[in-house]
Parts: C-alpha cells; structure tokens; sequence
C-alpha cells in the first residue's frame, strides 16, 4: 500500500464503522435499521456485513473527515466527497441511504454502495471509479467467501448486495457477486485462481437470464465448469429466501442447479411453441449451434442424441447439419 492510498484506505475504514454505529445505535439510523429488519435481516448477519447508514446531511461526512485530517481532495479523489462545480468547496456523497461497505479481495473497504430507503432512483448510488476501486476487478463479498470457495470447491454468484447477504445468512457462505454489472473477464480470471465450478444464480427476469448466457460465456471461455440455479417465478434470490426460506433454496434452487446445457435448453424454449414447426426448427438449430462450441464430443454426443430423442429426428441428420454448423461457426 502507497502513501497516497493509505488515507483513503483509512478513511473508509473509519466511516464504515461509523456508518454502522449510527444505524444500530442511533435515533437517527433507527428507521434504516428497522427497513431492515423489516425486511428479514438478522442483527447477526447486519454487523457481519458491516452494514450503515449515512446521515441525511450535506456535511456531516465532511466534518467528520476534516477533524480526523483527511484532505477534502484527497476525500474527494476516494469518492466519499463531492466537489461542487467551479468551486473548493466539498459536500458529502452519500446521504439518507444504507450503507454497504465494499471490501477489496484482502479486506480492506475501497468503496461504498448507499441504498434508498424507499423507491427512489438510483436505488443504489456506488462510489465512482477511483484509486481504490475498479468494480470490474472485484467481487462483492469475496474477501469472506474465498476461504469457502476453496472449501466446496465451488463459488455461487449473484447479482447483487441482498443476495449475497441472504444467501450467506442462509448457510451458503461461498457467495459472491458482481454488483449489477456484467460478470468481466478480470473478475473470472480472479475466480479462476481458486475455484474451477461456478452456479451463477442470477434474478429469474429476462436481464437475468440473458447477464446468465453472457457471464457462462465468459466462464466456460476461461475454463470454468458452470453450473445455473433457477429461480422462479421472477423473484430474485433474496425475495426467494425471503419468501420460502433457507432450506428449500438450499434444497431446489442451489442443490437442483442443473447444467449450462439444460439452462440454455430453457432459455431458448422460452417464448416458443414447439408445436409450432417454425419454432421447432428454430429451436433445434439454436441448440445445434451451442452443441457446436462444445469442446468435449461425448458432451456433443450425449446432446446429439437426446435432441434426436425428443424431436424424433435421426441421429445421422442431426450430426450432418452439426458439422455444418461447425463449419459456419470457424
Ligand atoms: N445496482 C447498482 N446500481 C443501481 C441498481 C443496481 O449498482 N442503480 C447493483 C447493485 O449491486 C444491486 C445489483 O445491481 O445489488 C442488482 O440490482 P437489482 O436486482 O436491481 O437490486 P437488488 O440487489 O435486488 O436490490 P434490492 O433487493 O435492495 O431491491
Ligand atoms: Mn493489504
Ligand atoms: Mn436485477
Ligand atoms: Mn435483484
Ligand atoms: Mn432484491
């Protein structure tokens, strides 16, 4: 750690706890701390996240910063101050919202994201890109989860922050997450280093799905066996937990992930009649094309054969119209 990063480090550090302080202790973070209670987080899993809540003030971080000899620019340049246009002076970032500190792969807090209490946009207001943070680098909550991921040798990834804390709390400590942003190569090759199965475990809507196709694309490109829990009904993970419980997320949606192969299966059913011979054909050469990408040919088999069980095609035709599908797709 440089000099210069040393204070921002720190200055997160300290606003993190008190962030924290003020929601579990104080009048003014009660009515945070009860949306989330509320909303079924325990008071365990709260300090194990070390979740906040950032006062309604345009200068209270400001302050508290400058008493404590932190550089308004320097604050600034850590994302925790905003420079007003054309002038010196600074005001606070975060205002009125929960507050998510987000940990570098060691531990070390390096941004916040602020959640509103109500339905106001954003709903989540992040740190910009700074010295500290490169959110396409880093993985929300890996820092806890590594040591499990190793464990199971498995890591199970999410959209976002209430996922992850749900998912955890409900006795999946190898969770991480991307925070809303498509899953990056950087982020895989982090993976990588550590783990070789993933279960994405995306929300069940149709950007869901689709941040699902591209983050098993860039996996599987890097190597990575990928695995697809599902979650119905267009609910999230956490709204899932919240609403059926720890057991049986544990139960049908993380122990019943099925293959990347099955999950694309469902994907490219949906929105067709396969009554329908356009849509049967459609479909079919859809699936083709993925068998084609496949590098193991007992995988390529073994697919071959069930598409040729289920719409009753033969076997020779269904592998002449692979190889020249693999011949368009070189
Ligand atoms: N996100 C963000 N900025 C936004 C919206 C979303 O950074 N304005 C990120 C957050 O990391 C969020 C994730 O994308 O956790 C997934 O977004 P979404 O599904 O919309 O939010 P939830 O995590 O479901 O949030 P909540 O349950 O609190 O409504
Ligand atoms: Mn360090
Ligand atoms: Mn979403
Ligand atoms: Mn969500
Ligand atoms: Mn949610």
């Amino acid at each position: 750690n440089n000099l210069e990063l040393q204070p921002m480090i720190d200055a997160h550090d300290l606003l993190k706890k008190f962030y924290h302080h003020l929601l579990v202790n104080t009048k003014e973070g009660q009515e945070a701390y009860d949306y989330l209670l509320n909303r079924g987080f325990s008071k365990e899993v709260i300090d194990k996240f070390e979740i906040g809540y950032s006062l309604n003030s345009w200068e209270f971080v400001k302050k508290f910063l400058a008493k404590r000899g932190f550089h308004p620019e320097i604050m600034d340049q850590a994302g925790l101050l905003v420079k007003k246009n054309e002038t010196n002076e600074y005001f606070d970032r975060f205002r009125n919202r929960i507050m998510f500190p987000i940990h570098d792969h060691h531990g070390h807090v390096v941004a916040f994201s602020g959640r509103v209490l109500g339905n106001e946009q954003p709903k989540y207001l992040n740190s910009p890109e700074t010295k500290l943070f490169n959110k396409s680098k880093l993985l929300y909550n890996f820092h806890q989860a590594r040591v499990h991921i190793r464990k199971y040798q498995e890591a199970v990834l999410f959209e976002g922050f209430a996922d992850v804390i749900s998912a955890v709390e409900s006795g999946v400590p190898n969770s991480i997450a991307t925070m809303g942003t498509s899953l990056t190569e950087e982020q895989v090759k982090v993976l990588k280093r550590n783990v070789s199965d993933v279960i994405i475990c995306y929300d069940s809507d149709q950007a869901g799905r689709e941040a699902t196709m591209r983050a098993a694309k860039i996996l599987t490109k890097a190597g990575s066996k990928v695995k697809v829990a599902v979650i119905p009904d267009g609910l999230d993970p956490d709204d899932y937990i919240k609403k059926y419980g720890s057991e049986k997320f544990k139960q049908d949606v993380i122990g019943a992930s099925v293959t990347l192969m099955s999950f694309k299966m469902q994907y490219y059913r949906k929105g067709k009649n396969l009554q329908d011979e356009g849509d049967r054909l459609k479909y079919i050469e859809e699936i083709l094309k993925e068998i084609a990408v496949l590098e193991s040919p007992v995988e390529q088999e073994m697919y071959v054969k069930q598409l040729s069980a289920e719409f009753s095609l033969s076997i020779e035709v269904l592998k002449d119209q692979l190889s020249r599908t693999e011949r368009k797709s070189q």
